[in-house]
């Protein structure tokens, strides 16, 4: 006979929540990757962020840039996701590394496990071809986050990044990279020496006039260089109403 605690009702209200939560995030996380569903406005949108870019980075003798934001769950996972997928369309061999150490989304967004990766890379405790996902689409190489370590800030400094970094670009033609957002920890300027810049990522509804100025002073103070915005959550109102159109939009900030 199965006795029944008191409260197991309730734990089972939870735990179907917590299902629903899953598959809610789940279904969201996939609307959100570029695929071959996506709503053409979003496709070009990320086209015209593409063309930004490489005009941008065509004026440096640098292949990477990052993402950032002011704040967590702002979009920076999936925007990075998105723009990744985007240069590998035109048949450049890109890579993007998920350099958020403290909160790691990219695994998620993609679909990928991450047992190991950057940090344990950075950490010598694995060689970068035992961990990247090669070909996760046709030229698009990605290395997850890894094992979330005690100090991110320091092995983002380490010698090891500047090393990888300069093996990157040797192979590869685009170098992403995803990172932390800069209104609490300071990590995703620490990777200002390899990049061009940084393309930033603001959210409809939720980041304010004062994100957006403390985030740009943020970058000013290191000396590091914003390269652009990207807008994102921009709800459409479509001819009969119909709401909830998520929309990206970009613009030079240069
Ligand atoms: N443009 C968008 N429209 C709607 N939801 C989005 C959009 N971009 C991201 N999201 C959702 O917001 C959540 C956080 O996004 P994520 O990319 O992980 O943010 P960050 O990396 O800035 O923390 C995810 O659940 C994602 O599906
Ligand atoms: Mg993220």
């Amino acid at each position: 006979m199965k006795i029944k605690l008191p409260g197991h009702k309730i734990r089972e209200e939870k735990a179907l929540n917590e299902n629903k939560r899953t598959r809610d995030k789940k279904n969201k996380d996939e609307k959100t990757v570029l695929s071959e569903k996506s709503k053409f406005a979003i496709v070009e949108a990320y086209k015209s962020a593409r063309t930004n870019i490489m005009f941008s980075l065509s004026a440096t003798d640098k292949k990477a840039f990052a993402i950032t934001s002011y704040a967590k769950g702002d979009g920076k996972s999936t925007v990075a996701a998105n723009l990744a997928i985007s240069f590998s369309k035109m048949g450049k061999r890109v890579i993007l590394i998920d350099c958020d150490l403290r909160r790691p989304n990219l695994h998620n967004i993609l679909k990928l496990e991450n047992k190991a990766g950057f940090s344990d890379m950075v950490g010598r405790m694995v060689v970068f071809d035992d961990v990247v996902n090669r070909e996760v689409l046709p030229c698009l190489d990605v290395l997850t986050s890894g094992t979330i370590p005690p100090n991110p800030s320091e092995l983002i400094c380490s010698p090891e990044v500047s090393r990888f970094v300069e093996r990157l670009n040797r192979e590869y033609d685009y170098i992403i990279f995803d990172s932390p957002p800069v209104g609490v920890v300071a990590d995703a300027l620490l990777l200002k020496e390899y990049i061009a810049g940084y393309i930033l990522v603001t959210r409809e509804r939720k980041t304010t006039h004062g994100d957006i100025e403390k985030l740009l002073q943020n970058i000013k103070v290191t000396d590091s260089k914003p390269l652009g915005f990207i807008r994102v959550g921009v709800t459409h109102e479509g001819k009969r109403g119909r709401r909830g159109y998520y929309y990206y939009y970009y613009y030079q900030y240069y």
